[in-house]
């Protein structure tokens, strides 16, 4: 048993002062450190400094660990010409991503407070280092394919990866689905990968309504997508609408990674099906796609998760690093009350969206706790979340289901 005992732990959204908890393997119980050592007399008290601020570990929902290579390579600004950067440079940026690329990675978000993330696996390459590093890991099995005649073939590859990412459960990996996006997956392959996440329970995510030129083509089959279409496949007709597309996840609640083009009744209804947002402020603003109107799902109450998407599309895979990129953007929203939304989105959020048994400091959660020292004292309770997210660059401490990583 070990015992942390930090200034200020954060608890139901708030901190508390005064309170440890005590913790194997999960969270056993969380009281005075006087009663705690009382209760475990042989249990190890870990030395802590002045300030010291204990989270649950943090989750990273969204992030492409396959474009880690990318650096100065891709085109920024607006999302066409990304994409067209994507397509142009992608077997090279590909190729120089080995192991060793992807393992920093996941070091980086490890230092970042990162606990648990979800990597969207194109090719499942990424899966070894899934396996290998400290993080569980919500691996999201990725289908893609708008042409009909490649659809099999695309399908039984998806499947393929699927089941190799259910063999590695025992090395801390979670199996999932992601869909590509509206215009990128065919309905009927669409509807085949909802089943199958309905029927055995896994994650799903998508991608949707990113940028402009999204909501341009699947409106109005018009805009960069079209000679896109044009000239990779032959076609000027888009294989969905984005009523339709919505509707495929009837019943089967589902991550929705971007949505910063979708209007307020689209992130109504969503939210009234039972969906959840992921939302990627860096990588929004780099591709040129535009705010997330944040305030919107606050006021709809809508459950949302700040990620940080993959290199590919953002310079750092730090959480903290996007938490200070979402205090700048949303301008709109009161600013401790921001903080404390943007905290929630990285801990209680992604556990409740995803049934993982973690994200929060409560007895029975697993062991998985991201410690901060602040440089100084801060004047209230409800500036900390705030002046966390203004003053770490890295972790102090980290814990994965009770043992110490950092
Ligand atoms: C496809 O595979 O159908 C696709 C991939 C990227 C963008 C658009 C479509
Ligand atoms: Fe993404």
């Amino acid at each position: 048993m070990t015992i942390l005992n930090p200034n200020y732990l954060y608890i139901n959204n708030e901190f508390q002062e005064n309170i440890a908890v005590a913790f194997d393997t999960e969270i056993q119980a969380i009281d005075t450190l006087e009663n705690l050592e009382k209760k475990y007399p042989d249990a190890r008290l870990e030395i802590t400094k002045e300030n010291s601020v204990l989270y649950p570990g943090f989750i990273n929902t969204h992030v492409h660990l396959e474009f880690s290579a990318n650096k100065t390579t891709l085109q920024y600004g607006e999302f066409m010409p990304w994409l067209d950067s994507v397509i142009e440079n992608r077997e090279e940026l590909i190729s120089a991503c080995n192991n060793e690329v992807m393992m920093n990675a996941c070091n980086e978000m490890l230092h970042s407070g990162v606990t648990t993330f979800g990597a969207i696996s194109s090719f499942g390459t990424e899966l070894e280092v899934c396996t290998q590093t400290p993080q569980k890991v919500i691996f999201f099995n990725e289908l893609i394919g708008s042409n009909a005649t490649t659809a099999d073939m695309l399908y039984g590859d998806f499947l393929e990866r699927l089941s190799e990412s259910k063999n590695c459960v025992k090395h801390g990996i979670i199996p999932a689905i992601a869909i590509h996006s509206p215009y990128a997956v065919h309905p009927i392959l669409l509807q085949c990968a909802v089943t199958v996440a309905k029927k055995e329970n896994l994650p799903l995510s998508a991608h949707f309504l990113e940028s402009p030129a999204e909501r341009e083509w699947l409106e109005k089959e018009q805009g960069g997508f079209l000679s896109f279409f044009q000239k990779f496949f032959s076609t000027s007709r888009s294989v969905t609408s984005i009523e339709e597309f919505m509707n495929a996840f009837n019943q089967t609640p589902a991550h929705f990674t971007h949505a910063v083009q979708a209007t307020r009744e689209e992130l109504t209804f969503l939210n009234n099906n039972g969906h959840s947002i992921a939302h990627c402020p860096r990588s929004n603003r780099l591709l040129g796609c535009g705010r997330l109107a944040i305030e919107t799902l606050v006021e709809e109450n809508m459950p949302f998760t700040t990620a940080t998407d993959g290199l590919s599309s953002n310079n750092t895979l730090s959480i903290l690093d996007e938490l200070r990129a979402g205090i700048m953007l949303h301008h709109l929203v009161p600013l401790e009350d921001l903080a404390s939304l943007l905290i929630k989105s990285i801990t209680s959020n992604p556990a409740e969206i995803f049934s993982l048994n973690s994200g929060k400091i409560e007895i029975g959660k697993e062991a998985d706790f991201a410690l901060i020292y602040l440089p100084d004292r801060p004047s209230s309770l409800k500036s900390i979340a705030l002046q966390t997210i203004l003053h770490t660059k890295k972790v102090n401490g980290l814990w994965i289901e009770g043992e110490k990583i950092l």
